[in-house]
């Protein structure tokens, strides 16, 4: 085992024990040293070498919505740490039925040494931690998808080799994705442009918040309304679907409303030189990114799948290690 690789897991033992639910409860300086765990673990990883310090955990993830990246990279990092996992479908469970979220997390916890959640509200995702004794970690929800943007952020510091100061524009829904990379962009001192339509703001309580957070890290969160605007001068520009899970009813209504909010070669164009493209996937070509920019060159797009796994080994690492 690398001496600078434990040397990060002792500098992050206050994460020890604790739930990951929005990154809006993380210092930049914690948020760092899981980067920096990240980037040694993946290392480590591509010598051959892979650490066993959850040897005897059992790590369960229990999924209300469907999964390819995040079910995988949490498995495969728990199993790789040495831990075991559990794959719990919600709709195979009591829960389906009417068992409270409160009953389940307390069963739970009694089996297992954390739980990492995806669900719709995230009311429910809080509900679940407050009732669990061990730590609980957010899979996605409806308001915020914060082990995505640690893989994210890993990867914009593998590409510009600093976070402090680099402009990233988000072009598409307020959603989610769009939440937590204006919380860890404002943490990291990055400097954020949201450009959705009108109607498709980012949360208010959420911009006001990151906002607030990149006043003290000398970073910026601000919406603007035309993407031409938003992506001037920015060294990444990111996009996720239009329509997230949940929202399929709403599908024809906002395919018309973000019309002219798609990632094509001629906003790229407009971007820095050296600007990167991202997405978190699954991604529908045609409509929020033209086929042509997820393929090109400035895509770092299966980067930031590959990342997830990296991330969240570090995650699983400082929550649970010894
Ligand atoms: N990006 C992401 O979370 O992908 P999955 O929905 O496949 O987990
Ligand atoms: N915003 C998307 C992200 C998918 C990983 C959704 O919630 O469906």
């Amino acid at each position: 085992m690398d001496q600078s690789t434990s040397r990060i897991v002792q500098q992050l033992k206050g994460l020890r024990g604790r739930d990951f639910l929005t990154l809006r409860d993380l210092e930049p300086r914690e948020i760092e040293g899981l980067l920096d765990l990240a980037a040694a673990l993946k290392a480590e990883r591509g010598r051959g070498q892979l650490r066993r310090d959850l040897e005897g955990k059992t790590v369960a993830l229990l999924f209300f919505k469907p999964s390819t990246r995040t079910r995988i990279s949490f498995e495969l990092a728990a199993r790789e740490l040495g831990a075991f996992t559990l794959y719990l479908n919600a709709q195979e469970m009591q829960l389906s039925r009417g068992e409270s979220v409160e009953d389940t997390a307390r069963v739970l916890a009694r089996y297992v040494h954390a739980v990492v959640i995806r669900t719709f509200g995230h009311e429910q995702l809080e509900r679940f931690a407050q009732w669990s004794s061990v730590p609980v970690i957010n899979a996605l929800t409806d308001s915020y998808h914060p082990a995505q943007v640690l893989a994210d952020l890993l990867t914009l510091k593998e590409r510009f080799g600093r976070l402090k100061g680099l402009r990233l524009a988000y072009v598409g829904d307020g959603n989610n994705v769009a939440h937590s990379l204006m919380i860890g962009g404002a943490k990291m001192g990055m400097h954020v442009v949201v450009s959705t339509p009108e109607a498709y703001r980012p949360d208010p309580e959420v911009t006001a918040a990151a906002a607030a957070i990149a006043a003290s890290t000398g970073g910026s969160v601000v919406h603007e309304v035309d993407p031409r605007a938003a992506v001037q001068g920015a060294q990444a520009i990111y996009t996720d679907t239009w329509v997230s899970m949940g929202q399929e009813a709403e599908q024809e209504e906002r395919l018309k409303a973000f019309a002219g909010y798609q990632v094509d070669g001629t906003l790229v164009a407009a971007a820095a030189e050296d600007a990167v493209v991202m997405h978190d996937l699954p991604a529908y070509k045609g409509k929020e990114i033209a086929a042509d920019v997820f393929e090109g060159p400035r895509s770092v797009i299966f980067d930031q799948a590959e990342n997830r796994l990296h991330a969240q080994k570090a995650l699983l690492l400082a929550i649970l290690g010894q």
